[in-house]
């Protein structure tokens, strides 16, 4: 196992009517905004909660976070903070209103041109505004780690940064505020924890049994529930495991001391910067090629994975590899989500297009060794198609 820091200062309120509790978690003096998405969170009822629990509080609100939030709007409401006199930020949302957020408290505490903050992937940032959460939609587990996503359209540029600055105070976790999502949302919200976890998980081995075990009991409880939250959406136990293995999936536990490759990640987000895709979506192409481009250095693992998360115990090495590979596609196609870039409208060009990105964007040595360059996820997009 890999020396490691681990620290994580979110407090979570997890459970039905945890909203209420929300006003004994904020200072008696905090001027809180309020910041939203494009009207789910009105539409159903959370904001009402939210306010209704801030009852007599001077209240700032900023609605209108795209999903991919943009830069352009971020900085909107740091201007809104400093015309507001604001010291506390609440975001009401998925994972783009919680990365927006983020980007804004650490924006509105930085005295040079806040673009640096993305370009320097959050190494300039001495300082953020404190903020919390309010989840509605469990998937990318911002709600619980200290990193955040920003699209810039005029730039072509998704650009994620971090901080240990940029982590939540509190997070309030209520299921039944997932009752409302569409299949859509739900497959994505299984299948971004399930890259997540891949992402820390299937490496190579560094004898850290804890963080395996747990990774595959995660993984395990997305394979199971998964399916059984798109036939019942209002079951709470299944919506319960699902929100609390998203936030366990990405709040630093399980990559503790563990190489991690996150390339499915960052060739994932050009093809969103590219076309707009859905995150999930994104990982659901790229992963299972790259399992199979990647299965020399990813062999000892990739067995791991076969043997302990999907119970593939018979037939050779190669044979149980394939097979763990196609499992974890049919399993994307189980959710309702396509894996080929071909589903998209992603050809030959746009590959092109996404190597030029990765380029541009200083994505060069991914992987876990360091060792996929953008000619290597060439390879890996064509193997997508
Ligand atoms: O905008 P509104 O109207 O609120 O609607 C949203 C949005 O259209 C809707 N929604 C949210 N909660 C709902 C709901 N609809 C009905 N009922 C509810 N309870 O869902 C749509 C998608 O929301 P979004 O926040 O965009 O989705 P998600 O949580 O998947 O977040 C995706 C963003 O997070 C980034 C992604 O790159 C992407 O930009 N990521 C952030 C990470 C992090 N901070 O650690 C890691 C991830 O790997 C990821 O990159
Ligand atoms: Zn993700």
């Amino acid at each position: 196992m890999n020396n490691f820091d681990f620290h994580n200062p979110t407090r979570i309120l997890f459970g039905k009517g945890r909203i209420a509790d929300l006003n004994e978690q904020l200072g008696a003096d905090a001027k809180v905004l309020i910041l939203y998405g494009g009207g789910s969170a009105e539409r159903t009822g959370v904001l009402a909660q939210v306010r209704e629990a801030l009852v007599g509080r001077t209240l700032i609100e900023f609605g209108g976070i795209e999903p991919n939030p943009r830069y352009a709007t971020a900085l909107k409401a740091v201007e809104m903070i400093g015309q507001n006199d604001v010291t506390f930020l609440l975001a009401v949302g998925g994972g783009s209103v919680i990365d927006a957020t983020k980007f804004i408290a650490a924006a509105a505490m930085y005295d040079g041109d806040p673009w640096e903050i993305l370009t320097s992937r959050g190494c300039v940032v001495t300082e953020a505004m404190p903020f919390a959460t309010v989840l509605t939609l469990p998937a990318t587990g911002s709600e619980m780690n200290s990193g955040a996503v920003i699209t810039n359209p005029e730039k072509g540029a998704k650009l994620p940064f971090s901080s240990p600055h940029c982590y939540p105070v509190f997070s309030i976790l209520d299921p039944e505020t997932t009752y409302t999502l569409p299949a859509r949302q739900i497959a994505n919200g299984v299948v971004d924890p399930f890259v997540h976890i891949v992402e820390q998980y299937l490496t190579y081995p560094s004898d850290a049994r804890v963080q395996d075990g747990f990774a595959e009991t995660l993984l395990r409880t997305l394979i199971e529930l998964g399916p059984k939250a798109l036939q019942m959406p209002e079951d709470y136990n299944i919506r319960a495991n699902l929100m609390w293995t998203a936030t366990l999936a990405l709040n630093g536990l399980i990559g503790a001391g563990v190489p991690q490759d996150w390339a499915t990640h960052m060739i994932g987000h050009e093809i969103t910067a590219l076309n707009g895709t859905d995150h999930a979506r994104t990982l659901a192409i790229v992963l299972p090629a790259l399992l199979q481009d990647q299965r020399g250095p990813k062999r000892d693992k990739l067995l791991q994975y076969a043997s302990n998360v999907w119970d593939i115990h018979d037939g050779s090495d190669d044979t149980r590899i394939d097979a763990a590979i196609d499992a974890t596609r049919a399993f994307f196609e189980q959710m309702g989500i396509k894996t080929r870039l071909g589903d998209y409208d992603v050809g030959a060009a746009e590959i092109e297009r996404i190597v030029t990105a990765l380029q541009d964007h200083d994505m060069t040595t991914l992987g876990e060794h360091g060792a996929i360059a953008p000619s290597d996820a060439r390879r890996i997009l064509k193997a997508a198609a």
